[in-house]
């Protein structure tokens, strides 16, 4: 696949055309994730592949993707099948749902994605969650990602219930950092439910797309540093002239801003780059930003620790005082939440405290 002129940066050992394994931008597309697991459960019988994707070769992921990849992660469509398959659902497919039929579908497409069991579940430190096309106001795509809680009234539920609404407040809060842009979420309840509603970012109007490509899969095909450290991994990308300066400050911006938010699960799959056009990568708006320390643990379990936050070594001083100001915001606004029980408004206010506190000694 000839990547230059499709505007995405070669690296150096693929320059001649030759790709070790399959072109990074085919990696990013794998089935991956709640959803990955969601559509091989779906399709694994059809496509004689194990349901297990972590057990599929490259090979299995190219034929599935050729297959039945109508709508995968980034603008590729790979292969005639799935390009026709594209075709044919765009020819079939009724208009989005209305504004005022949006939630009853969330709890219709929440409940079959329950009723479908896809292993492995928030336990594992992830949302069950489904993509949609609803119509909204003012929305520059119909396309969202839609992350949901449980439906009962136990304590764990009510914590990823609060997550839910941390996360849309960090994503707001989060265009407040220079050079950082958020996907428009919202809040929706219904049928004992919390959504978290996140416009696509690689969907624009109803049938345009844009490329992205996570981190962790422009580290293997860049760097190889391995490190889950984002500014690290950037500083490689810096090195090799395929960012810009401005990005790492923005990436190092957002990665204390994480941290100080208590978001603990800041992997590599948690940020995400676009190709420019021009050889280089610029910065995808973020995602996936949320205070989950304070997740419950896979028994069920719901943590509350003690406010815990790092200082920064001298060099990512200025960018740590601007994401703390952000974080603070973002506290702040959660502590006095209505939609987040009073017991983790509490918890959202003393962090406020604390992080403050440390600002004054920093
Ligand atoms: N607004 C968005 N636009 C486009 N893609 C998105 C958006 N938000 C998330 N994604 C993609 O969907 C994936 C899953 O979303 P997210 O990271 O928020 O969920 P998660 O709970 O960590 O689950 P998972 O483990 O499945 O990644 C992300 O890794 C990213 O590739
Ligand atoms: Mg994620």
């Amino acid at each position: 696949m000839p990547l230059a002129p499709l505007g995405w940066p070669v690296p150096e050992d693929a320059r001649d055309g030759w790709w070790p394994g399959l072109p990074y931008p085919l990696y990013q597309m794998r089935p991956q994730g709640y959803m990955g697991r969601q559509f091989a459960r779906a399709e694994h019988l059809r496509l004689a592949l194990p349901q297990d994707v972590s057990a599929w070769s490259d090979d299995d992921v190219l034929f599935a993707m050729c297959q039945a990849g109508s709508d995968l992660s980034g603008d590729l469509i790979v292969g005639e099948p799935a390009c026709e398959l594209w075709l044919r659902e765009r020819a079939q497919e009724a208009g989005p749902v209305s504004a005022n039929e949006t939630v009853l579908h969330y709890e219709q497409l929440a409940q079959r994605a329950v009723a479908a069991g896809v292993p492995g579940s928030s336990a594992a430190g992830e949302f069950p969650k489904f993509t949609a096309r609803r119509a909204l106001d003012g929305a520059s795509t119909p396309h969202v990602i839609v992350k949901f809680s449980g439906a009962d009234e136990s304590a764990s539920v009510q914590r990823w219930s609060d997550l839910l609404v941390c996360e849309h407040l960090a994503l707001q809060h989060i265009t407040a950092l220079p050079g950082i842009k958020a996907a428009r979420s919202r809040i929706l309840h219904g049928g004992g439910r919390v959504f978290l509603e996140v416009e696509r970012f690689d969907r624009h109007g109803d049938a345009g797309r844009s490329p992205l490509c996570a981190l962790d899969v422009v580290d293997a095909a860049f760097v190889g540093s391995g490190s889950t450290d984002w500014t690290k991994v950037v500083a490689g990308l810096l090195e090799l002239d395929v960012v810009d300066g401005a990005l790492l400050s923005a990436a190092t911006r957002l990665w204390w801003y994480g941290r100080l938010i208590a978001n603990t699960d800041m992997h590599l799959g948690n940020l995400a780059l676009e190709p420019d056009g021009g050889g280089r990568f610029s910065l995808a708006p973020a995602y996936d930003m949320l205070p989950m320390r304070y997740a419950p643990l896979a028994g069920g379990e719901v943590p509350t620790p003690e406010p815990e936050f790092a200082l920064p070594l001298p060099d990512q001083r200025t960018a740590w005082f601007e994401a703390c100001a952000v974080a603070l915001a973002f506290w702040d606004s959660a502590a006095t939440d209505a939609r987040i029980s009073s017991g983790f408004r509490a918890v959202c206010l003393a962090q406020r405290d604390a992080l403050e506190r440390l600002r004054e000694r920093a």
